[in-house]
């Protein structure tokens, strides 16, 4: 069930969506300034066998620009068309490393006329900071920004 302040950013980020010249940078600035421990957000594209890397919000940029689908936890999510939520990374062997201070990851497919499109990639600094009310707001928030990528 999604709570309320979550609700609040749901509505804040419909109004970004619909007045919005950037819609996509303006939707990411919005998260990564309004929650605490998403520490990055990074959407990927979909190109032929590889996820490429567009808008990112963080304090660094990541080496993995360019991810083959099947390969680390982003690749796997866009295999399988299903969110990925993994609490302590350095427990999953598919995890590729970009910033020594992550600790978790939830990685959030795109879908456009059901084809995995791309996806939503947030890094936290935080242990088992993703849970059930975070897949359910970032589905959403993928669904809306489907219309605009
Ligand atoms: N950790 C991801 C790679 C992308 S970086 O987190 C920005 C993965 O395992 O696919």
């Amino acid at each position: 069930m999604i709570t309320l302040d979550y609700k609040i950013a749901l509505d804040e980020i419909n109004h970004i969506i619909s007045v919005s010249k950037n819609k996509v940078d303006d939707v990411l600035e919005f998260l990564f300034n309004n929650f605490e421990k998403y520490s990055w957000i990074g959407i990927y594209i979909v190109k032929g066998n590889d996820l490429h890397l567009g808008p990112w919000r963080g304090k660094q940029v990541t080496e993995h620009t360019k991810i083959p689908i099947g390969k680390g936890i982003c690749g796997s999510a866009a295999k399988s068309g299903k969110t990925e939520i993994i609490p302590d990374v350095n427990r999953d062997p598919r995890y590729l490393s970009c910033f020594v201070s992550t600790k978790s990851e939830i990685v959030v497919p795109i879908k456009k006329d059901k084809k995995i499109f791309g996806e939503i990639d947030i890094d936290s600094d935080r242990k088992n900071a993703f849970s059930s009310v975070d897949k359910e707001f970032l589905e959403k928030i993928a669904d809306m920004l489907s219309l605009h990528i």
